[in-house]
């Protein structure tokens, strides 16, 4: 079981912010990683179709032996993860935005949450922030079209600069000293972001503290792969690999990246 791979989804080339910091933590787990990039974004579906679609790709991971999955998806984490983890006999690792930290740390007590609108309508969410974010100001904003700008590879231009400032300008105006990213696309995005805002405006985003989440759990099952001799990696993606392949060629030997129809 040790030596089974660890399964990774997401809506789409995102959730590889998070692949790179659980192969950073753990290089030598063998990983497979579903993006389902033809269904993308998902956070502009109803709470229904997410939960299918998460159904869909955690089943082709069990069938492909996976011995934990991170839902490497915000919009999935927050409406599918409790059913998930009912339903199946694995652990399931979500991703939540970093309320918490952003919370502590804000001096202005102004804090920004871009995420999808699916991520901020669900009630997981709403349950973080009740816990999480007493005496602050929280400043919800719905990233829509971001994801696709990702998905498409159009991240350093213009189109995406104009997007974020009509996004991040009002946030800035209140006062807001920490954005919390609330979508795992959103990382590749920072660049940007830092170009537009202030510095001392903090970032925060989820993945060390996922890949930290990962370990513990496998740790805490005896399931950390011991074998000596990696298998790689493989990551599928439902549309033309080249995108997918561009986000994590040369990032780690052995991997492979395909097409599948799934
Ligand atoms: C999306 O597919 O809309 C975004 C994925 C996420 O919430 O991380």
């Amino acid at each position: 079981m040790s030596d089974a791979p660890i399964g990774v989804f997401d809506s789409g080339v995102g959730g590889t912010s998070i692949w790179k910091e659980i192969h950073k933590l753990l290089p030598r787990e063998r990983t497979i990683y579903l993006a389902d990039s033809k269904n993308a974004p998902y956070g502009e579906k109803s709470q229904q179709q997410i939960l299918e679609l998460s159904i869909k790709n955690t089943e082709l991971l069990l069938e492909m032996g996976c011995k934990l999955i991170v839902v490497a998806c915000n919009t999935a984490t927050t409406n599918a993860i409790l059913y998930l983890r009912t339903h199946y006999g694995l652990p399931f690792i979500g991703i939540e935005p970093a309320i918490k930290p952003a919370a502590l740390n804000s001096i202005s007590k102004v804090v920004g949450v871009l995420a999808t609108k699916g991520t901020l309508s669900s009630s997981l969410f709403h349950s973080t922030t009740e816990n999480h974010a007493n005496g602050i100001k929280l400043i919800e904003q719905e990233g829509t079209g971001l994801v696709p700008l990702v998905e498409s590879g159009n991240i350093d231009s213009k189109e995406t600069e104009t997007l974020l400032r009509k996004y991040i300008d009002p946030m800035l105006d209140q006062g807001m000293d920490h954005l919390v990213l609330g979508c795992t696309h959103y990382p590749y995005l920072v660049p940007v972001l830092r170009k537009i805002m202030p510095e001392g405006v903090k970032i925060i985003d989820s993945g060390e503290a996922v890949a930290r989440q990962v370990k513990a759990i496998l740790e805490k099952n005896a399931m950390l792969n011991t074998a000596t001799s990696h298998k790689g990696h493989r990551f599928y993606t439902n549309i033309d690999p080249e995108v997918l392949r561009n986000f994590v060629s040369g990032v780690a030997p052995d991997i492979r990246v395909e097409k599948l129809d799934f």
